[in-house]
């Protein structure tokens, strides 16, 4: 890269700005860097990846596995989350990306009958697993009772968490941790609100699993 073109690349600083702003600072630093690598300055790794045209795939493996009971085969990067799975390969966004980090239950999905954060869940470790989302809860258009439990209670506002709440409300009922409210409070405490619904939350839990 020129000089030319480096300077061009960083604006000229203003009388109301003499010193250097964060924004000049990260073009200068961009520019330079540029430069130093079309200079030909670039070596080990990166250097015989920029000579051999480009960086090497990263390694893929291929799964199979059951999502909300339909079978789907296919090839991906070893680091894709389940989360990532099923909202970008699958088309399935009904499960969602709070944290991203296993802290905040959004991404509640039942992997064979049982709840796991799919965010911090391995595609490739799921070979023949039965996977269950949100979208293959109702039956038709018969919503399953959770979902219409949710509705009744008013247990939403926003709705980011409800996926994962309701993911997790239904394995919480499977499990037969719904012995009083304390106790759905203690098996669902992995899902957080933001809006605050927990105690219509609840309520919703108990209604599908007591009939209240
Ligand atoms: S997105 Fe998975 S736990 Fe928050
Ligand atoms: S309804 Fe908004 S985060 Fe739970």
């Amino acid at each position: 890269m020129s000089t030319e073109l480096t300077e061009s690349a960083v604006p000229p600083p203003t009388e109301h700005s003499a010193a250097p702003s964060r924004r000049t600072f990260i073009a200068t630093t961009t520019a330079v860097g540029g430069a130093v690598v079309a200079g030909g300055l670039m070596t080990g790794p990166a250097a015989l990846a920029a000579e051999t045209g480009a960086a090497e795939a990263p390694p893929s493996s291929r799964v199979s596995l059951t999502v909300n009971g339909k079978r789907h085969a296919l090839t991906v990067d070893n680091r894709t989350s389940l989360l990532d799975l099923l909202r970008e390969h699958l088309d399935l966004p009904g499960s969602k990306k709070g944290c991203n980090a296993g802290a905040c239950g959004a991404c509640t999905v039942l992997v064979d009958g049982r709840r796991v954060n799919s965010c911090l869940t391995l595609a490739v470790r799921l070979e023949g697993a039965e996977v269950t989302t949100v979208e293959g809860l109702a039956d038709g258009d018969g919503l399953h009772p959770l979902q219409q439990a949710f509705i009744e209670q008013d247990a939403f506002q926003c709705g980011y968490c409800t996926p994962g709440q309701i993911m997790s409300g239904v394995g919480c009922i499977q499990e037969g941790h719904t012995g009083s409210a304390d106790e759905i409070r203690e098996w669902m405490s992995g899902n957080i609100c933001r809006c605050g619904c927990y105690v219509k939350i609840v309520r919703a839990v108990e209604q599908t699993a007591h009939g209240k």
